[in-house]
């Protein structure tokens, strides 16, 4: 049987942990090779050995995503290694600071919105250019829960991945006709390295948050992975500017 990303080469920024992590392990499971980009270059390389364990083909590039010129080097390393560049999955983010509006620090809005929104932007401009002059591709941006409704204490993280849904929406609509699909994945609260933070400093928190997730759980990475794979595998072919909820129900109330 085909797997549903063979021969196909990928990106994931964010690889070194969490979703980008089972994403990307998922994908090289499926078939894709895969170039695996984060700042942390050592957890880089602890994806690309489970991908060389299970019998994938990865590279790692370090790159910061909040820089434009960093990101271009990316997606040219990215074909410069592999030949091409099919899918790509823009994942990098951080949590930011919990405070409210009117309470929260200037410098990390800034800092949230450089490296969740803007990060996401300059990855998907030069990956769509490369993907405009070689037969398409497909996309897709971790977005949030809070990307599609108020959490709360989170201002910046909630205006930056709402953002990112209105950034998939309106390049899916640009690049819909250059077989270009692109969509956003919408996870719930998953167990990473970016809530375990949480989990640390605040003690509980996975139990209090778990109990608001109409499943009474938190997610696992390889729940948001497999529907990555989806998005990004023809299997989706009809799927375009969708920012796909994977979230136990969390926003069907
Ligand atoms: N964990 C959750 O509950 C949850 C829920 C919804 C959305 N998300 C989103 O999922 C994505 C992945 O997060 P995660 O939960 O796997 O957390 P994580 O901390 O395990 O992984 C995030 C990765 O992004 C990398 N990164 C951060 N800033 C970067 C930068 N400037 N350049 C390059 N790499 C950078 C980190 O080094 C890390 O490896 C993020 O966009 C996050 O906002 C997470």
């Amino acid at each position: 049987m085909t797997r549903q990303c063979q021969d196909k080469v990928a990106l994931v920024t964010g690889g070194a942990s969490g979703i980008g992590r089972a994403s990307a392990v998922a994908l090289a499971g499926a078939g894709a090779t895969v170039m695996v980009a984060d700042r942390n270059h050592d957890g880089c390389e602890e994806t690309v050995e489970l991908i060389r364990a299970a019998g994938g083909s990865a590279a790692v590039h370090a790159v910061d995503v909040a820089s434009e010129t960093e990101v271009e080097r990316l997606v040219a390393e990215t074909v410069a290694t592999f030949g091409r560049l099919d899918l790509a999955f823009n994942n990098a983010g951080v949590g930011g600071t919990f405070a409210k509006t009117a309470d929260y620090p200037s410098d990390d809005w800034d800092r949230v919105i450089a490296v969740n929104l803007t990060g996401v932007w300059y990855c998907m401009k030069h990956e769509i250019r490369y993907m405009l002059d070689h037969g398409g591709g497909a996309i897709v941006n971790t977005a949030s829960v809070a990307g599609l409704v108020g959490m709360g204490a989170a201002p910046a993280y909630t205006a930056a991945k709402h953002g990112v849904v209105g950034l998939t929406r309106n390049a899916a609509l640009e690049y819909a006709r250059n077989g270009i699909r692109i969509n956003a994945v919408c996870p719930g609260l998953v167990r990473t390295g970016m809530t375990e933070g949480a989990e640390a400093a605040m003690p509980g928190f996975f139990d209090r948050l778990a109990k608001q997730e109409p499943v009474g759980r938190v997610a696992e990475p390889e729940e948001i992975a497999s529907a990555v794979v989806w998005l990004l595998s023809d299997g989706a072919s009809y799927m375009t500017g969708h920012a796909l909820a994977v979230d136990g129900g969390y926003v069907a109330r």
